[in-house]
């Protein structure tokens, strides 16, 4: 190599590096939801340590132990890592049960989906979820097992989140549809909003894709505000 060549190779591959340390981070593939606020970055460690240290090494990438809290997010977490890790490897997730049998994500969620083996029966003093990779079911185990562990990270859709501000996740208003639009994508739940002058909130349901226009608010009429595990709930920013 002459002495051009090889600042030219070095600039690249300088450069290359420098564009994946900047762009991708540690993110193996983003995940975007058809609803929500938010896209996810996923990445694996794959080395062994208790849930605590697992936590902080995400913590250390600006993450969290990880968010799967739909069916959606498990079947891209199932898709992005198959073929990646050695048979019979188990990771942490971020589903923990602290205080009684009730779930929450690390990012503060209720969580309400979940995707347990056939063998699983909740264990008391078991606080963590792992996933078993062969199968990509759930199981409860002692947060103090040495496991691999699946972080993820929030990436905020600003162009969503300049038009809605709160939301209720698995919850919905009710008693004040302006409009009900069957099968729409988040996107285009949030864009007949956007066109329809009545709008002052939406409940957009991620199963059944079920979109609709409210003509009030959660913030002002809080008692007409239900429980509805698939939805979540968008107040307008105004
Ligand atoms: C995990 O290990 C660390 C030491 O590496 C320890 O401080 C921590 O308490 C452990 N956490 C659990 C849940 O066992
Ligand atoms: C919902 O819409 C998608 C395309 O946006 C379409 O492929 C699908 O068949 C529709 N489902 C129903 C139940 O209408």
């Amino acid at each position: 190599m002459d002495k051009l060549t090889l600042l030219l190779f070095v600039l690249v591959h300088w450069n290359a590096t420098h564009i994946q340390v900047h762009l991708t981070a540690a993110c193996t593939d983003i995940f975007r939801p058809l609803t929500g606020l938010y896209d996810y970055c996923y990445w694996m460690i794959t080395t062994f340590q208790n849930s605590t240290d697992s936590s902080k090494l995400c913590a250390k990438d600006g993450g969290t132990l990880a968010w799967v809290n739909s069916a959606e997010a498990q079947a891209f977490v199932e898709k992005t890592f198959t073929g990646t890790l050695t048979a019979g490897s188990m990771f942490y997730i971020g589903v923990q049960d602290p205080v009684s049998e009730e779930y929450y994500t690390y990012t503060g969620e209720r969580q309400y989906y979940f995707n347990w083996d056939a063998v699983y029966s909740p264990i008391t003093d078991w606080h963590c979820v792992m996933i078993n990779y062969d199968s990509f079911k759930w199981r409860e185990v002692k947060c103090l097992f040495p496991k691999l562990a699946l972080c993820s990270k929030t990436i905020l859709r600003e162009y969503l989140s300049s038009y809605f501000d709160r939301v209720l996740v698995g919850k919905a208003l009710t008693g004040y549809e302006a409009s009900v639009l069957e099968n729409l994508s988040f996107i285009r739940c949030a864009f007949a909003c956007q066109m329809n002058v009545r709008c002052k909130s939406i409940n957009h349901d991620v199963t059944s894709r079920r979109c609709t226009i409210n003509s009030e608010t959660a913030e002002t009429y809080p008692s007409n505000v239900a429980i509805a595990p698939t939805v979540s709930y968008y107040t307008v920013f105004i």
